[in-house]
């Protein structure tokens, strides 16, 4: 016998202890798990989307809703903060959202958004993980004059618009992630749900 016949043997045998102790490992944990299932446990198991009535947000306000464990922010945006989103395109990182890890292949632009209105972003810097705070105010003593409404992480001095696109030279490498979504009415959307999804 070779020593690669040798290497593929043990290899095989690597393979097949590694399935049997998945296996055990699967049901011994089925157990208490079926115990204790009920239908949120479910839902947070299988990452269920979760629909969200938009109709009441204000322009300008942003609300939280969760989803897989996750702060997500809806905010509806104003016609001035869409005006000052376009004003910053030249001191963004990814002005385009072309980095495809961020956001669904349907999200583009500088509104990252299905409907410029109502941007949807997971509320997690791209630095550490921190959560940025919403700052929609204009030139605030503490960020200076030059800003014209945002996303700010306490945690090292991120800085993203309201599109959640980082400013250049920051610590955080990347656009704050857009999850899947899609419009169900006028008033209503799905978060982690696909516009084309059944
Ligand atoms: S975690 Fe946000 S800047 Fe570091």
């Amino acid at each position: 016998m070779s020593n690669g016949d040798v290497s593929q043997g043990r290899r095989r045998f690597l393979i097949g202890a590694t399935s049997v102790v998945g296996g055990v490992g699967v049901v011994g944990a089925a157990v208490p798990f079926v115990a204790s299932w009920n239908p949120s446990a479910k839902a947070e198991a299988a990452g269920a989307p979760v629909t969200v009535n938009v109709d009441k947000i204000e322009p300008g306000q942003q609300i939280t809703v969760e989803w897989r464990g996750k702060p997500v922010w809806i905010i509806r945006r104003s016609e001035a903060m869409l005006e000052n989103i376009e004003k910053l395109t030249p001191r963004v990182k990814d002005p385009e959202s072309a980095e495809s890890s961020q956001q669904p292949a349907y999200i583009t632009g500088t509104y990252r958004s299905l409907k410029p209105e109502f941007i949807v972003l997971v509320g997690i810097c791209t630095h550490l993980g921190c959560v940025p705070t919403y700052r929609p105010d204009v030139a605030p003593a503490d960020l200076g004059d030059d800003w014209l409404g945002g996303l700010f992480c306490p945690c090292h001095g991120s800085k993203f618009d309201l599109s959640g696109r980082v400013f250049s030279g920051q610590p955080a490498p990347l656009n704050l992630v857009v999850p899947p979504y899609r419009y169900d009415s006028e008033s209503t959307m799905t978060i982690g749900l696909d516009p084309e999804a059944a």
